[in-house]
């Protein structure tokens, strides 16, 4: 038989936990003038990141060059340092700066801001991406790889956004697919705020 005071802290345990899941859920964060919501917890990024390596792993497993990991900063900061760490074969990790949003869209326009960090000739590249959204960045990327003489390049994006993208370059390793709404957290911002967020959220319309 359960006593009076048990039952007491059964009933305050379960609005505990019903208030953790309100936190988990329904997290609210404002950026300048903008309010975004938890769209993609820190778990399930994680959990796409083991499975996006793994596929890597496979295909780059007993290699005998040294792969560059291009890493398109600033977006796929955070997404380059987790995935690196579950990359089980020797690679090499260079940078790029590229720009084209202002605010929560594309200008269209491209922008090398600063270039390759080292000598990619004669080398296979996986470029390292936050997010595929108009495919522009990447269509540029891949001409710059050619251009230095890269031997291979293959895009490995952390988001991609389906109905956004209407470019042919093949995207070689996609981890997940979101709609076609502005997010912001790991490593995407929003005009430069956000990126420390762990979790990924989406503008809260
Ligand atoms: P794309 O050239 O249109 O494919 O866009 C590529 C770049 O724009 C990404 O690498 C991001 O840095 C940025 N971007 C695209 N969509 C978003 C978003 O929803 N939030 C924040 N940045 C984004
Ligand atoms: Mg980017």
């Amino acid at each position: 038989m359960l006593k009076q005071p048990q039952i007491f802290l059964f009933f305050i345990n379960r609005l505990l936990n019903l208030y953790d899941f309100r936190q988990i859920t329904m997290n609210r964060i404002t950026l300048k003038d903008k309010t975004f919501k938890t769209s993609i917890p820190y778990e399930r990024i994680s959990e796409a990141i083991d499975a996006v390596a793994e596929k890597i792993n496979q295909d780059f497993n007993g290699c005998e060059d040294i792969p560059v990991l291009l890493c398109v900063l600033n977006g796929s900061i955070m997404f380059t340092a987790e995935l690196m760490k579950r990359l089980t074969f020797n690679c090499q990790v260079v940078s790029t700066k590229l720009t084209s949003y202002v605010g929560t869209s594309t200008t269209g326009t491209v922008k090398q801001a600063i270039g390759l960090t080292a000598d990619i000739t004669g080398r296979r590249v996986i470029v390292i991406e936050d997010i595929v959204d108009s495919g522009n960045t990447i269509v540029e990327l891949k001409k710059i790889l050619e251009e230095k003489g890269a031997s291979e390049s293959r895009i490995c994006t952390l988001l991609l956004k389906p109905d956004a993208y209407k470019k042919d370059v093949k995207l070689d390793y996609v981890a997940m697919e979101i709609p076609n709404d502005f997010i912001v957290g790991f490593g995407l911002d929003y005009d430069e705020l956000g990126r420390n967020l762990k979790d990924i959220y989406v503008l809260d319309k």
